[in-house]
């Protein structure tokens, strides 16, 4: 009976685990951006929309010319300024720089223990643009080879509380955390893709004072602190067991979910209409998604 009901809040557990993965969200977010394109122009962002259960995530999409940003940069796209001189790897003719805000969404993909986001997390993913239509795609790696590529929060950053000191925040692509000074006038720098905000550390400082204990009813106050420390002894033990059992839960579920995402592989490739041209049959495309069409395209 209890185990049922262990299992089940772990099942719970894992299964929140699994919704809020970023990786999986940036391949969500990789797919809507890449739909904004219909007809697309290289050098101009086109907004994207995203599915409704992902409401208030802002994502836009940009194709350029790999040379022509390595040659020109992008003096702005949203808030990234992307410098002269970054490369691609590996090479591609045309790569498309995918945007997330992540909004009201930001804590719950990149929560950062002991932390206030005070800008919506951005993020700025690169992958190649041969084929607009498709799905899953791995990032292409990309390395500013003069200046870094900065950030400018200025317009969405919240006001620093009294005494704080704004840090800029790095998620890199595996989960790691990297912190990094502001420069001038909430801006921030990187020399890698992935996600981005300010936070502020908090500290006692921040907290608020805690209430001054009342002078008679010791005894109870006492009590009340006997209580506290045996409770999180308690649920410490508990927490222990339940992050056993989850890590065990996890290994398996990532299993599953391998094979799953092979199953639904499988499902996705939908067959193509076949026709005839002489004497030989050759697929042609359907027609759910307009192919982008090369021919308003400018020259740099
Ligand atoms: C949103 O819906 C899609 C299916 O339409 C599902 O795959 C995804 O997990 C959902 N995400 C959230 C956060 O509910
Ligand atoms: C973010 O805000 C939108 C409305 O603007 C809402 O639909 C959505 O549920 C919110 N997301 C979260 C994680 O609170
Ligand atoms: C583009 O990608 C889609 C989805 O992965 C695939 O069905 C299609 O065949 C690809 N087109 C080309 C020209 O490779
Ligand atoms: C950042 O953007 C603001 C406008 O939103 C602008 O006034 C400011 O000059 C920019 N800062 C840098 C360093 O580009």
């Amino acid at each position: 009976m209890f185990l049922v009901a262990f299992f089940q809040i772990i099942v719970l557990l894992t299964a929140i685990n699994a919704e809020f993965s970023s990786r999986l969200l940036d391949s969500v977010l990789q797919d809507y951006a890449f739909r904004a394109f219909v007809r697309p122009r290289t050098g101009i962002p086109y907004d994207g929309n995203v599915p409704f259960n992902y409401t208030g995530i802002k994502v836009s999409a940009l194709r350029l010319r790999s040379g022509s940003m390595r040659r020109r940069g992008v003096s702005k796209y949203k808030e990234f300024h992307i410098p002269i001189g970054v490369l691609e790897q590996p090479y591609v003719e045309r790569l498309v720089l995918v945007y997330h805000n992540l909004a009201n969404w930001s804590d719950l993909y990149y929560p950062l223990p002991g932390h206030i986001h005070l800008t919506p997390v951005l993020g700025i993913l690169t992958y190649d643009a041969s084929n607009l239509s498709s799905i899953n795609l791995p990032e292409l790696d990309i390395r500013p080879s003069k200046n870094p590529i900065l950030i400018n929060f200025s317009s969405i950053v919240k006001p620093v509380p009294m005494g704080l000191l704004p840090k800029c925040v790095y998620f890199n692509l595996d989960g790691a955390v990297e912190f990094d000074n502001i420069l001038n006038g909430n801006v921030c720098k990187t020399t890698k893709q992935g996600h981005f905000s300010i936070v502020v550390e908090f500290t006692t400082a921040a907290e608020p004072e805690p209430e001054p204990e009342p002078a008679s009813g010791g005894d109870r106050s006492g009590g009340r602190k006997n209580w506290v420390i045996f409770g999180s002894v308690v649920g410490g033990f508990v927490a222990l067991i339940f992050l056993v059992l989850l890590i065990a839960c996890l290994n398996k579920y990532d299993k599953k979910k391998k094979i799953d995402r092979m199953e639904e592989a499988a499902d996705r490739g939908v067959p193509l209409l076949m026709t005839k041209i002489g004497n030989t049959k050759a697929p042609i495309a359907s027609e759910t998604r307009t192919r982008p069409s090369l021919e308003n395209e400018y020259l740099p």
